[in-house]
């Protein structure tokens, strides 16, 4: 079973005062909470398990909001808490017990969509194993991790590199099999003194289990004041989580496994 993990933890400092009294993933994008968009992103993949991973002073404030996400069509939404400030692969790492041994759909709480990712999520639960990332061709590919690409395969990510490689971002939502927390386990704090994401992307890639496609229509994340704007403004004009744009495939396992001589 494919599992999904919403990340809405963090301080949202990029958008002080907004953040001042509440958490970043409860402001309006358009006409609804931004974590809305993520929630009904997993749900339209079928994904109806879903854990919410949120901290900071108004963690409550999802349970009022959400409750069992009976808007969404859910039964039941699990919740988790987050203690200070330790970056995507701590907050990850609280869903272990969740995720128990299935695998996973991650997206982050600020990571908004113009489509649907039914199909990657279809081709990852048949891949049944490994990783698998979306991505998306931007023109700031320097705000995000950064996928390079040789051979159709991904060789290296790099988190917010100051002369990227490729005009690749790595978008919030990722799929991740159980080994993910093990490989949580292994990784140490970056500079910012935070567990990185894309250090447990690495971890995957240097294993040989990584695949990816690509994100279709618009992606955007809403962290900043220049992205929240941008993210209402593509929310008012096309709408999100439309059924019928979808996502490119990329490497498969097949592919992926091939290139790397196994
Ligand atoms: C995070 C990840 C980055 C990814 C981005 C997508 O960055 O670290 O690899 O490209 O999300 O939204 P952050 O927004 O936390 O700086």
């Amino acid at each position: 079973m494919l599992k999904g993990v919403v990340l809405a933890g963090g301080t949202g400092s990029r958008l002080y005062p907004l953040t001042k009294i509440t958490n970043k993933h409860l402001l309006p994008v358009y006409n609804k909470p931004m974590i809305y968009y993520p929630i009904e992103t997993l749900v339209n993949a079928g994904i109806r398990d879903i854990m919410i991973v949120t901290g900071g002073k108004n963690s409550g404030d999802f349970l009022r909001l959400l409750a069992n996400g009976k808007e969404f069509g859910l039964e039941h939404i699990n919740y988790t808490y987050q203690e200070g400030e330790g970056g995507i692969a701590e907050a990850l790492g609280l869903a272990e017990h969740f995720a128990d041994n299935n695998g996973l759909c991650v997206i982050l709480g600020d990571n908004i969509i113009e489509g649907n990712i039914r199909a990657a999520a279809d081709d990852f639960r048949a891949q049944g194993m490994g990783a698998k990332l979306l991505l998306r061709e931007v023109e700031d590919a320097e705000r995000f991790g950064v996928a390079e690409i040789r051979d159709g395969r991904i060789v290296g990510i790099e988190e917010k590199p100051r002369r990227p490689k490729s005009n690749y971002a790595v978008t919030g939502i990722y799929f991740y099999d159980h080994t993910v927390f093990e490989k949580i386990r292994q990784i140490h704090r970056s500079n910012r003194g935070e567990l990185e994401i894309t250090d447990v992307n690495n971890l995957y890639i240097a294993e040989g289990h990584m695949t990816y496609d690509f994100v279709e229509g618009w992606w955007t994340d809403a962290g900043t004041f220049d992205s929240l704007r941008r993210a209402t403004n593509l929310v008012a004009e096309t709408g999100a989580n439309n059924k019928r744009v979808g996502t490119r495939s990329g490497a498969a396992l097949d592919n992926v496994l091939e290139k790397a001589g196994a």
